[in-house]
């Protein structure tokens, strides 16, 4: 008999963990992803591993972590979906489907506000998900960097001693991930980020961490990748990081630096855009949905009201006849869910949000309002 979706079992953790495994992982000795993304996966996070299950064995899995995105001094809080995966002989029976519909509605009761899920099909787009939020790559030569060196500031691999003052830096963006400062030491010790072996960086200027930066490592002997240095997160003085990833590329022979930088973060932006540094924008893979957008908009009133002026605070947002709306006063906008969405938090690979026809006061907040700028999970990927 098939049962669920409901929270896996402790008696059936072993058999989620063999799911799991054999479809991300595939050959057996590999470490699992219980170890790889251990706040994800761990037995500690079990309340969010969602399953279905057949005589004991789990056949159906989609696992939620729960955090928040800050912007702006705002809290959104938020599920980041992952390790999605049916038993081969049970796909196409809508079995994941029925989990992230069940999830979806009590996620919204218990108060997220958005998925972020490391993916795009089907599956999320039925609830709403589209890749959204716009991200630029710049792929940095070490003369390029050269632009940023400065004697002042070296860079090291960073230690556990270092993990409080590495959590302060990120503590200190905008606009980021809000996690547990346990998610950092679990990331250290785990050697694992994004999707490949990584350790972190600290840049150091005046004997203070001033910043710091995650990248890739190679497998085998624990030093960069060879050929490219891939950050996959970074935080605080941006003249530092660059200066370190400058001495990075020297002392280890790295050819190219991949950065991936979010349009909100100035400081990197006003160093680093317009000066033919391999620039471009990236399609973004992952989807995002919105589960509740009368709180959502609720809660960015403040963000809005910074941006367009008091009538920002007046925005109001919600679903009538299952079509989304934005409202301030009489007038309105009704659009489908997905370009709800990408008005709110823009499109990946421009730089206006969708044409969304709205005249006067509520036309004016959408343009200044819109998009909202979306935090880079980095080491909070799965
Ligand atoms: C992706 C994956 C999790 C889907 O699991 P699943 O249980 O087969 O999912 P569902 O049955 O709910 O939906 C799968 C497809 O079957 C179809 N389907 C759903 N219910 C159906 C039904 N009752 N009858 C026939 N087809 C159905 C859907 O159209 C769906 O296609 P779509 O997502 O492209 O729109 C599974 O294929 C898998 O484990 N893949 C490998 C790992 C992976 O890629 N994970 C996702 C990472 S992003």
């Amino acid at each position: 008999m098939i049962e669920g979706p409901r929270p896996v079992r402790p008696n059936e953790y072993r058999s989620l963990l063999k799911l799991v495994n054999r479809t991300f992982i595939g050959s057996p000795g590999e470490r699992g992803m219980e170890s790889l993304y251990p706040w994800h996966l761990s037995s500690e996070n079990r309340r969010n591993l969602w399953v279905t299950v057949e005589n004991g064995k789990v056949v159906s899995h989609v696992g939620v972590s729960k955090r928040a995105l800050a912007v702006d001094g705002v809290r959104i809080p938020l599920g980041l979906m992952s390790a999605v995966a049916t038993d081969p002989a049970y796909r196409g029976a809508g079995l994941a489907s029925r989990i992230i519909e069940v999830l979806r509605s009590r996620h919204d009761r218990e108060g997220l506000d958005l998925y972020f899920i490391s993916g795009d099909r089907g599956l999320y787009r039925r609830i709403g998900a589209v890749p959204v939020g716009r991200r630029l790559h710049f792929v940095l030569t070490p003369a390029a960097l050269g632009l940023f060196a400065h004697p002042d500031v070296s860079f090291r691999p960073a230690g556990p001693r270092d993990l409080a003052a590495i959590a302060a830096l990120h503590a200190r963006e905008p606009v980021r991930i809000l996690r547990p400062v346990a998610d950092f030491r679990r990331v250290f010790r785990a050697g694992w980020a994004v999707l490949s072996p990584a350790r972190f960086f600290v840049a150091e200027a005046g004997g203070r961490v001033t910043a710091y930066f995650v990248a890739g490592v190679t497998r085998k002997a624990g030093g960069p990748q060879s050929g490219r240095l891939v950050v996959v997160e970074h935080a605080g003085s941006r003249t530092d990081l660059l200066a370190a990833l400058h001495a990075a590329c020297l002392a280890w022979g790295k050819r190219r630096v991949e950065l991936t930088v979010s349009p909100h973060e100035r400081e990197s932006l006003a160093l680093l855009s317009g000066r033919h540094l391999g620039e471009r924008h990236v399609p973004v893979y992952d989807a995002i949905a919105i589960l509740n957008l009368e709180r959502l908009i609720r809660r960015l009133r403040p963000v809005l009201a910074k941006r367009a002026g008091p009538a920002g605070r007046r925005l109001e947002g919600g679903e009538f006849n299952f079509k989304p709306f934005l409202a301030l006063g009489a007038s309105r906008v009704a659009v489908p869910r997905e370009v709800m969405t990408r008005l709110i938090f823009g499109e990946p690979t421009r730089d206006r949000p969708p044409g969304v026809r709205a005249d006067g006061a509520l036309g004016r907040v959408l343009r200044a309002g819109f998009p909202i700028p979306l935090a880079n999970p980095g080491i909070s990927y799965v």
